[in-house]
């Protein structure tokens, strides 16, 4: 996949993308990661991206010049991308839209800076807005970084296995059930028995009667939309998690 930034910021970008599983894919050639310096497509000495909001009003707003030439060049060679523009006003970013974002072959994400960025970029450059979450960044770039982690996660080979993005909290509907390791007593706190006994149906069925009881306390919302089965709604019935509408 090639994966382009649009930014006026394309240091910031160095080193989260030289540690860990990026940094393996974009080794391995499974990413080609770039960044584009905005700055490159002004026109003018101070290598201006902003003006004051026509209407008035506090902050300065992205102008959209510089934006689109670079999106030009951008489309003019190689595959056809989907751009988007990183925006708290945008399509919330879930594992769903994370996995069907991580089929495309190119992405572009814009990252916007100021108090804003030109409409006519939403109108006439974007394929999509993204928002990672319900809250306002001081720009897009930490929302793509967010974003590509998440995406990069669904591409074959960029973990170490393929289906383990699958099996990730919510890629099940459900949050993971907890993990344990050595040793099997900490500071008196012990592994749960049934992780120990090898028996891997009574396991398997622990951890998902865990992943069931956590999601129904703190995300009751994820539950309704998961895919449950008789067993799991009885479980659930039985700890009185469960309510039929
Ligand atoms: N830019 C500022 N806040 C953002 C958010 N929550 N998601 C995406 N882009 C943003």
């Amino acid at each position: 996949m090639i994966i382009e930034i649009l930014t006026i910021f394309p240091d910031f970008f160095k080193s989260p993308l030289q540690a860990g599983v990026i940094k393996r894919a974009i080794d391995a050639g499974i990413i080609d990661f770039r960044t584009i310096d905005l700055r490159d497509f002004t026109h003018d000495r101070h290598r201006t991206t902003d003006d004051r909001p026509f209407g008035g009003g506090e902050g300065m707003v992205m102008i959209p010049g510089p934006i689109f030439d670079a999106v030009d060049t951008i489309r003019a060679a190689g595959p056809a991308p989907c751009i988007i523009m990183l925006s708290p006003g945008g399509r919330l970013l879930d594992q769903e839209l994370a996995r069907s974002l991580s089929e495309k072959e190119r992405l572009v994400f814009i990252c916007g800076r100021y108090e804003g960025v030109d409409h006519r970029v939403v109108q006439g450059c974007a394929d999509m807005e993204l928002s990672i979450g319900d809250y306002v960044l001081s720009g897009g770039e930490t929302a793509a970084l967010v974003a590509v982690e998440v995406i990069t996660r669904f591409i074959p080979g960029v973990l170490g296995c393929d289906t383990s993005a699958e099996n990730d909290s919510f890629s099940t509907g459900l949050l993971e059930h907890p993990q344990y390791t050595r040793p099997r007593e900490f500071r008196g706190m012990s592994v749960p028995e049934v992780l120990l006994n090898g028996n891997h149906a009574e396991i398997e069925r622990w951890r998902r009667r865990q992943s069931l009881k956590i999601t129904a306390e703190r995300r009751p919302d994820l539950l309704k939309r998961a895919a449950l089965t008789e067993d799991d709604r009885n479980y659930l019935k039985k700890l009185g998690l469960w309510s039929e509408s």
